[in-house]
């Protein structure tokens, strides 16, 4: 016997940098009612490359909604009350494939990948007009994170992709347009898109008209042919061609932190968010105007519900390493052996004891941009042992936030009196409590933190055509909040934080 239906439901598939997720919302609760989860393996070929296989990137989409479908059936809820598909996904991540044979042509290149640091170097000589050529036009400054300079490495030093280019063979996009493109069907139809906030991370789209850039093209020698159509963040894109869903509408995309942006229903002027993945993204939403950072924050499209609806734009600070931390904890050095770990080993200790760890694995992003850092752990004696190692890479996470938060502030203008923050590592309330007493102001987490899937569910659910989530907060019952309030006197905090400065002016320099 199937059980009464609950109200239309919503899948997400969430595919983060470390993992892949599929989960499934009831639209008129946002209650969570079922999930899987799988690990995506990332590749370091060379010092400083990252890559991640765009095969298994698909087939752990496959097999989440499987398994999801299979738990949905253990419950009793039957899988056709799914009316609708979001997707988010890590952005910036570059993947070039054979549209007639559905081939990759390469790994993925992910974004934290430091490869074409000397491309970047090369381009910035040849910048025509200002300095601020790239900048004006896509909020971004020119740097390894964005797509447009991985597909130029692509297209410069791999035969089989500059073949399939020359024999129009080839398709580019970010992991929503590959994942999108197969899941429609791949060499069958499938559709080959991309939305306005993707698009928008790859540093050859126009945030102002919202288009491919010609000049920026012709800047990084990309042929627009290649490129996928860019849409709404919530629209029908094309239908499930295969699988337990087959025939339900993908009606949802966003790069990962607008979902998040979302799910947080941040949608008035100066709401904020900061989700904790494998890097740190504070985004606040600067309604429709482009905003330009006058310290070191980036300008990107926040969402676009709609194919006639107005886009917002929001001020981000991105920072590469925080959950990425926790796993080099685990897997280079193997002083936890599940992620969970680390709050344990922190809480035994409950100080790094002068111990300061500045994870800038890819460089320092926001608000530095700092291609030459690399990460220290300093400040150690012979006292320190793992736990402060553990409770200090904690820390960072917290630091690293407390920098992009006062450059927020600073752009604009008036300080965020408490932080929304979401994703997984939120679940551990050390690092919400050290969060809370490095800002010194209150943290606010949602009771499940699966934020950013949940913003793509929204999305997908409230699409012309599907009308099942009408993005009122009444529609989010089920998500209740906990806060966390600063405890340790604000001289403290000041002086942690302005020795972590100290530490991240180590850091600089180490690669020339
Ligand atoms: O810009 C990269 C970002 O989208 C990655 O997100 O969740 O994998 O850290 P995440």
């Amino acid at each position: 016997t199937k059980k009464a239906v609950l109200g239309p439901l919503v899948g997400a598939v969430d595919q983060g940098t470390s993992s892949t997720r599929f989960l499934v919302f009831n639209s008129k609760t946002a209650e969570l009612l079922s999930h899987h989860q799988v690990e995506i393996k990332q590749e370091f070929p060379r010092e400083g490359w990252v890559e991640q296989d765009p095969k298994e990137i698909l087939q752990s989409v496959y097999e989440c909604i499987e398994k999801t479908c299979e738990k949905l059936g253990q419950l009793n809820i039957d899988i056709s009350n799914i009316k609708a598909i979001g997707v988010s996904n890590q952005r910036e991540t570059t993947v070039v494939w054979d549209k007639f044979t559905g081939e990759p042509l390469y790994n993925a290149v992910v974004w934290l990948d430091l490869r074409t640091q000397s491309t970047v170097e090369n381009l910035s000589k040849r910048i025509p007009g200002n300095n601020n050529f790239v900048k004006s036009k896509t909020g971004l400054p020119l740097s390894t994170y964005f797509s447009a300079v991985k597909l130029r490495w692509l297209l410069d030093n791999v035969r089989k992709v500059q073949k399939a280019v020359e024999e129009n063979r080839a398709l580019f996009g970010t992991i929503d347009s590959w994942l999108i493109w197969s899941l429609t069907g791949g060499v069958n139809g499938g559709v080959h898109c991309t939305d306005v906030t993707n698009a928008s991370r790859t540093m050859l789209f126009n945030i102002h008209s919202l288009e491919w850039d010609k000049e920026l093209c012709e800047f990084f020698g990309i042929p627009m042919e290649i490129l996928p159509s860019v849409r709404s963040s919530s629209e029908i894109y094309g239908l499930m061609k295969a699988g337990a869903l087959e025939g339900v509408p993908i009606s949802g995309c966003l790069g990962d932190q607008s979902a998040a942006l979302v799910g947080q229903m941040c949608f008035q002027d100066g709401q904020a968010k900061n989700t904790y993945g494998t890097g740190c993204f504070l985004l606040c939403n600067t309604g429709h105007k482009c905003v330009f950072s006058e310290h070191g924050l980036l300008t990107t499209v926040a969402y676009k519900l709609g194919r006639d609806k107005p886009a917002y734009y929001a001020l981000e600070g991105s920072v590469a390493i925080a959950g990425a931390v926790i796993r080099w904890l685990r897997d280079n050095l193997g002083i936890i052996k599940t992620s969970e770990e680390i709050e344990k080993l922190a809480k035994e200790v409950g100080t790094s004891y002068g111990c300061y760890f500045v994870p800038a694995f890819s460089g320092l992003y926001a608000p530095y941009w700092e291609p030459s850092a690399r990460g220290i752990i300093c400040g150690l004696t012979q006292f320190t042992n793992k736990c402060h190692i553990a409770f200090a890479a904690l820390e960072a996470v917290c630091f690293q936030t407390r920098e992009i938060l006062d450059a927020m502030n600073r752009d604009c203008g008036i300080p965020l009196s408490h932080l929304q923050v979401d994703g997984g590592m939120t679940s551990n309330k050390i690092l919400m409590q050290l969060q809370a007493d490095i800002l010194y102001i209150p943290v606010v987490k949602p009771s499940m933190p699966e934020t950013t899937a949940l913003g793509a569910a929204m999305a997908a659910g409230a699409a012309e055509g599907v009308g099942v989530w009408s993005l009122e907060p009444e529609d989010l019952s089920a998500v209740t909040m906990e806060r966390f309030e600063p405890q340790i006197n604000a001289e403290e905090s000041e002086i942690r934080y302005s020795t972590w400065k100290k530490a991240v002016m180590k850091s600089m320099g180490w690669v020339t």
